[in-house]
């Protein structure tokens, strides 16, 4: 008989709890309106809608055959063959190109992967730094914003 006695106070506490939960619903609103979330406010893009037209025709002349014509590369990018070179990776968001600020990307179109044991010729002789950043602008024009919104951040730390 005296072993039930304890649970009624520990129910009873535990009802108290639960009122106390859903007795002020506006309490709850506040908090959600309080929580930190980031506003979804669009960054400015660097780059003009003439640009990113421009870019298009030059992207799919210089760089489709093997980026893809709409920059989604190779599903398998990440893997090295047997010469360790790397296929050509999506430039559309989804892999690494956003991890490199805008003189890194330049830099990348300029001089290809080969001084860095990679296997993408180099565009110096061919484009000139208007059409490079015309195509940068092109393939930007691909990613969502959260991940221009970060790459801008990144881009603007200068790392
Ligand atoms: C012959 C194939 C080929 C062509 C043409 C080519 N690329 Fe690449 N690209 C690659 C490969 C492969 C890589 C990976 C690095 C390496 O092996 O050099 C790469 C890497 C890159 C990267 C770095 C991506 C990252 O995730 O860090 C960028 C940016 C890029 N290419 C842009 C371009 C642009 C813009 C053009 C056209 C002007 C172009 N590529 C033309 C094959 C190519």
């Amino acid at each position: 008989m005296m072993k039930g006695k304890p649970l009624i106070p520990l129910m009873a506490a535990s009802l108290i709890g639960l009122a106390a939960c859903e007795k002020s619903p506006q309490g709850k609103a506040e908090a959600l309106q309080q929580a930190p979330t980031e506003p979804i406010v669009s960054v400015a893009r660097w780059y003009s809608s003439a640009q990113v037209a421009r870019g298009n025709a030059l992207f799919q002349e210089h760089c489709a055959t093997c980026h893809k014509p709409d920059a989604s590369g190779s599903p398998n990018w990440r893997e090295a063959d047997a010469e360790g070179k790397l296929p050509p990776p999506p430039l559309n968001g989804t892999a690494h190109a956003w991890h490199h600020p805008l003189p890194v990307l330049r830099r990348t179109v300029r001089m290809g992967g080969v001084p860095l044991g990679g296997s993408m010729p180099g565009f110096a002789d061919k484009l000139n730094s208007q059409q490079i950043d015309d195509i940068l602008a092109w393939v930007q024009s691909h990613w969502p914003e959260e991940i221009y919104k970060a790459w801008d951040r990144m881009n603007k730390n200068g790392t």
